[in-house]
Parts: C-alpha cells; sequence; structure tokens
C-alpha cells in the first residue's frame, strides 16, 4: 500500500529546510547504499543536517496519516538528497536491515519527502512497482509518500531543474503489511465517525477493537 501524507511540511517549513540545504555540503549518495543499490544510485546526499532532520522527523511524527499508517517504533535518520540533470536512482530494492549493530532497523516502510516545487523540474518521479503495476509519484513540496521498502522502485531520470527530498525508514510494531493496512483502515473510519458525531458508546467500542488488534499483532 502507497499512502500520501500531505502538508507534512507547511509552505514557510519547506523554505527553511531549502535554504537550509542551499548552504549544504554534497557528497555522492553511493556512499550511503548499501551493495545491492550501489551500482543503480547516482545522486548527491547532504552531509551533516541532523537538527534539520529531526525537524522531519518530528514533523512526520505528528501527521494523522503517518501515525495511523505506519504504527512507527523506529525511524531511521533522515538524509536528504539532491538529482541534478541526467541524475537517477535506478530498480533497486532497499537493505532490510540498516544501521550499525547496536542501533540496527528492520527496514518495513519507506518514505520521500519532496521539498521542490513539481513545476521547478523534469522527470524525478518516485515510481513504486506494486501488484496493480506501476505508479509514479511525484507530489507538492510538503508532501510525503510512504511506500513498503521491500517494493522494487526507482527515481526516474532529472531532466531539467533540481529535485530535493528528504528520505527515511520506518520499523514498525506491526510487521506484516495486511495486518497495518487492517489498522489503518480502521483509524481512518474512527476519525470519520469521529468527526461525523458518532455514539460514544460505539466509539469506544471501536477503540477497544483497535487496542486489542493492536496488542494481539505488535511487537514491543
Ligand atoms: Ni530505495
Amino acid at each position: 500500500m502507497l499512502i500520501v501524507l500531505p502538508e507534512v511540511l507547511l509552505a514557510e517549513d519547506v523554505a527553511r529546510a531549502l535554504r537550509e540545504l542551499d548552504g549544504a555540503v554534497w557528497r555522492d549518495g553511493k556512499a550511503t547504499a548499501g551493495p545491492a543499490a550501489r551500482a543503480s544510485k547516482d545522486n548527491l546526499q547532504a552531509r551533516g543536517m541532523e537538527a534539520l532532520g529531526a525537524f522531519v522527523r518530528d514533523a512526520l511524527e505528528r501527521h494523522p496519516l503517518f501515525l495511523g499508517a505506519a504504527r512507527a517504533r523506529r525511524i531511521s535518520p533522515i538524509m536528504f538528497s539532491k538529482y541534478e540533470p541526467g541524475m537517477r536512482y535506478g530498480s533497486h530494492t532497499d537493505d532490510a536491515l540498516m544501521g550499525a549493530p547496536e542501533a540496527r532497523l528492520r527496514t518495513d516502510l519507506a518514505f520521500t519527502l519532496f521539498l521542490s516545487d513539481p513545476a521547478s523540474y523534469e522527470g524525478g518521479e518516485l515510481t513504486i512497482e506494486g501488484p496493480s503495476g506501476e505508479q509514479a509519484v511525484k507530489l507538492p513540496a510538503g508532501d510525503a509518500v510512504l511506500y513498503p521498502a521491500g517494493s522494487i522502485h526507482h527515481v526516474a531520470p532529472l531532466q531539467s531543474g533540481a529535485r530535493l527530498a528528504a528520505v527515511g525508514w520506518v520499523e514498525s510494531y506491526v510487521r506484516d503489511a495486511g495486518q497495518r493496512e487492517i489498522l489503518f483502515d480502521l483509524s481512518q473510519a474512527r476519525s470519520r465517525l469521529a468527526a461525523a458525531g458518532a455514539a460514544q458508546s460505539e466509539m469506544l467500542r471501536l477503540d477497544k477493537a483497535i487496542s486489542n488488534l493492536l496488542r494481539m499483532w505488535a511487537e514491543t
């Protein structure tokens, strides 16, 4: 399942991120690619930027759709990537495990938060293979997409402009994608019923069901 998270960052936050990245030192993205992805990766990554990364991570952790869809146990450090004309990230699948042994994270989900105005660059679509074919994703600045890290995906060659994005991975409390989808559907229904003024007694029953499924499925 692929989920679009609108407005993770507001316009002024995107502007701040772009300002900070303007002064960043960029290095070859191959330096942080796993063995499987290295050959197909051709982009740039910002060095440092931990404070900006933490800012993006906090914004993500407050987003209601992210909370319902990811059930995040841990989130990787955020990386900032840049594609210039001719750069791309060929078809690959993300490493299942990332990080140093003492901080190892299982990558259940990947996310890309778009930072550049989509009208300012051509190409650079994040393209994800799923059961119903390929989906090409190019979102307004500040929006993010959450997708299975185990999917085959690529970033199409950039034709013009510059494409900046924040990327990272999530280890979920709920390892199984089907179980996560059930919890997501129920939490979506819950927020719509709450907005429609459903009876408190029924909301409580729904909360109980969601919590008990989480108790059944969560790994702690
Ligand atoms: Ni990837």
